[in-house]
């Protein structure tokens, strides 16, 4: 087993010392009205899926402060999605994209694909944001008697098969990110699927939340084969799996109570932990699953 990868072995990311790769590549490219550098150099380009509210939202926030990044963000519906309108009004469309995406629908992925596709030759990161715990409909189950097919089919359907559709859908512009010049094992691209502690089987010591704690596991599962294939292919894009820690968004404010006030992270804190890690990623990393402190999560 390769020895894990924790940000003491990344350098001091926490003590301050780290360095992003924006900010080591020295000046930016600028992205001009076409989405592309105007100096000519190549623009990096990162998707975010599930970016209407909390983390994905906040990802796309943070990765609009990096001047040589263009921008998409796709959400279920764009119309709703306020906040997100409000930073392309701040940033202009050529910066950020907003592309109508429902992981649910494979059809919806498909026409997301081929518009990104028709405006952008590659990507260099991919985050798939989207997640559900509860909604009017369910909530995370307390004990077996409470589990239903439809928690356990919707927990799936958007945690689990959502994340590698979008995945399967953007895969052939990951790979484009080599033929670019932008990728290399060192610095590949990166889909980084947002899952959670509570999907480790070996970490489970408490139980409860089926649903949500097994499509998890299977968003887990499927990123690992992913990531393997890519390896296999000789193709640099890694995949990696990230659990956040406790964030305040609407996911986790029903079971905030309990939670001390210093393990419950800002969205800000949470996005910048998680994309320091994006950062460091190597092929070294790929098929494996990381806390946002970046030390490795059992399976
Ligand atoms: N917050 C935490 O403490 C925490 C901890 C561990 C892991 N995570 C994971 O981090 C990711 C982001 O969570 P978050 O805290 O940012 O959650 P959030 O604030 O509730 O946002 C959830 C996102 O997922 C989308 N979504 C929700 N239900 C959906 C459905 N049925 N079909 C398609 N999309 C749906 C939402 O889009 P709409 O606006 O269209 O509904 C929104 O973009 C999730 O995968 C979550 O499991 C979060």
């Amino acid at each position: 087993m390769r020895p894990s990868i924790t940000l003491a072995r990344r350098g001091s990311l926490l003590a301050g010392s780290f360095t992003s790769r924006a900010a080591a590549a020295g000046p930016s490219p600028q992205p001009s009205a076409s989405g592309q550098p105007s100096d000519g150099s190549r623009c990096r380009v990162a998707l975010v899926q599930g970016s209407s509210r909390g983390l994905g939202l906040e990802f796309a926030r943070q990765l609009l402060q990096r001047p040589d990044h263009a921008v998409v963000a796709t959400c279920r519906t764009p119309s709703a999605a306020r906040e997100l309108q409000e930073l392309q009004r701040q940033h202009g469309s050529s910066r950020l994209a907003v592309v109508q995406l429902d992981p649910n629908d494979e059809a919806s992925i498909a026409a997301a694909a081929e518009h990104v596709a028709a405006q952008h030759s590659h990507l260099d990161l991919l985050v798939n944001a989207s997640g559900v715990l509860h909604d009017a409909t369910m909530t995370p189950e307390t004990g077996l008697a409470r589990v239903t097919m439809d928690s356990l089919l919707k927990c799936f359907q958007v945690n689990a098969a959502g994340h590698i559709l979008v995945c399967k859908a953007f895969a052939p512009l990951l790979v484009n990110a080599a033929e670019a010049g932008g990728a290399t094992p060192e610095r590949p691209a990166v889909i980084a699927n947002l899952s959670a502690r509570v999907g480790s089987i070996g970490d489970n010591q408490l139980g409860g939340w089926y649903s949500y704690r097994a499509s998890k596991a299977a968003v887990n599962q499927l990123t690992k084969c992913m990531a393997l294939e890519f390896e296999r292919r000789k193709q640099p894009v890694a995949c990696i799996l990230l659990h956040p820690g406790t964030v305040d968004t609407d996911l986790s404010k029903p079971f905030q109570r309990n939670v001390p006030p210093e393990k419950l992270f800002p969205r800000e804190r949470a996005v910048r932990q998680l994309l320091q890690i994006i950062d460091r990623t190597s092929m070294q990393d790929t098929g494996r699953f990381y806390d946002w402190k970046g030390t490795e999560v059992e399976w």
